[in-house]
């Protein structure tokens, strides 16, 4: 039977949609699954202040046939990796709408027992990866998702004094103060090890939702 995997993200300059790719091909590692990458809906008023920024402009326009993401999105999906960078230290708004308007799935409990993880990306070192990640855990929690981390046994490489991306809670990626950095091959090898881990434990849970 096939695994669905969804990866619903947001990436206003391209650093979490790299990570995305990362993600969905360490799924796609595992044997019948199938992934999904679907971007969450941009605000107008966003689109609108940040239309003079040419980063944004180019990893918009490198993102553009890209799906967004809908409810039924979710409700296909065995297992759900969330793409979210750091606002201000949690995630953004665009990020918090589609969970908010989920009510429903939250009331008929569609969600529970689908396995979950988080991938981040900040701009500079402690910016707030691991709060951004942490307190994405609380809303999850309500749907009844099953929070899947990034341990240190699979991952020796967060086990370090390097600037690097990952934690216990989430793979990651400093994008830099002006966004000028790129994810790091350590970054995209462990967020390939997330997406592959939820996919195994998706893959298991299945037959017990
Ligand atoms: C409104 C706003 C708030 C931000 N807040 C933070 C923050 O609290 N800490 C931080 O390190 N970076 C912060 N950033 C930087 C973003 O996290 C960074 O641009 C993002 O992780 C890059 O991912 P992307 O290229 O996929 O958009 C902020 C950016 C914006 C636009």
């Amino acid at each position: 039977m096939t695994t669905k995997i969804l990866i619903p993200y947001y990436s206003a300059y391209g650093h979490i949609y790299q990570m995305a790719q990362a993600v969905a091909e360490g799924a796609s590692r595992v044997e019948d699954t199938e992934v999904k990458l679907v971007r969450v809906k941009e605000f107008g008023e966003v689109k609108d202040a940040m239309s003079s920024q040419e980063y944004y402009v180019k990893a918009q326009e490198m993102q553009s046939d890209i799906p967004e993401a809908t409810h039924d999105d979710l409700r296909w999906a065995d297992g759900i990796i969330w793409g979210i960078p750091t606002r201000y230290g949690s995630m953004p708004a665009q990020m918090k709408q589609y969970l908010d308007s989920a009510g429903g799935l939250w009331m008929n409990g569609e969600l529970e027992g689908k396995a979950t993880a988080v991938f981040t990306s900040t701009g500079s070192v402690h910016g707030g990866q691991e709060a951004t990640a942490l307190t994405s855990f609380v809303p999850f929690m309500h749907f009844g998702l099953i929070y899947v981390g990034l341990p240190y046994g699979e991952n020796p490489e967060q086990l370090t004094a390097e600037a690097n991306g990952g934690s216990p809670y989430s793979a990651s990626t400093i994008a830099g103060p002006q966004g000028g950095e790129q994810p790091k091959e350590v970054d995209l090898v462990m967020a390939g090890r997330l997406g592959e881990r939820v996919a195994k434990i998706s893959k298991a849970l299945k037959p017990l939702r």
